[in-house]
């Protein structure tokens, strides 16, 4: 199996988190921020790229570096204060995947909560109660949030690499019985 490539956006340290227990659980991998990502990214079966979630897409500076991303397997991950699974944080993965760079193609995704940024819930705490941005509901989310990234989060994302190398593998076997056959 070949090197991974981990690189990852992040300000308080979720995605940074995830982004860790991700390139562990490849086995051999260089996890780098964002900004320190390689202009030639041939070397790596897998290029991974962390972001964390702000209005609805992947943040400013990840946003910035996905069109340098091009013919490679990509994972995407993300953290993010809304429920895991809900359409936001689902549609957000194809926000980032339509930013990729030509000849890309997505191995898998994986998400979990993010604890919020204190500095945001301070800006927030006298918003009116129906506002979406930091009225009840949003309160009651980002209060659970508030533990995440935690120990099962970073669990189900070793789990979720050990299920993309069993896809690359077939993956792999299926290529090679086409070319046979
Ligand atoms: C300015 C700002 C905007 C955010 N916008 C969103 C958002 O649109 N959707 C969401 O689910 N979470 C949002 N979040 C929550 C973060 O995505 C979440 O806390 C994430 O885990 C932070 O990652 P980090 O610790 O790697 O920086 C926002 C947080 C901040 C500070």
């Amino acid at each position: 199996m070949g090197k991974w490539g981990v690189f990852y956006s992040s300000v308080t340290g979720n995605t940074k988190m995830v982004a860790e227990r991700i390139a562990e659980a490849s086995g051999e991998a260089d996890l780098l921020p964002v900004e320190e990502m390689p202009e030639d990214l041939t070397g790596y079966e897998v290029v991974a790229l962390g972001y964390w979630l702000r209005r609805g897409g992947a943040d400013p500076k990840m946003t910035k570096y996905l069109p340098h991303v091009k013919n490679a397997k990509v994972i995407l991950f993300e953290t993010h204060g809304t429920d895991p699974g809900s359409e936001h944080a689902v549609t957000a993965y194809a926000r980032a995947a339509y930013l990729l760079g030509d000849g890309c193609e997505i191995l898998g995704t994986f998400g979990c909560q993010g604890k919020i940024n204190p500095a945001l819930i301070e800006k927030r705490k006298n918003s009116a109660p129906d506002d979406p941005h930091g009225g009840t509901a949003a309160m009651k989310r980002w209060k659970r949030a508030a533990s995440h990234p935690d120990e099962e989060d970073l669990q189900a994302a070793a789990d979720f690499v050990a299920q993309m190398k069993r896809k690359l593998i077939i993956m792999q076997k299926y290529r090679e019985q086409k070319s046979i056959g």
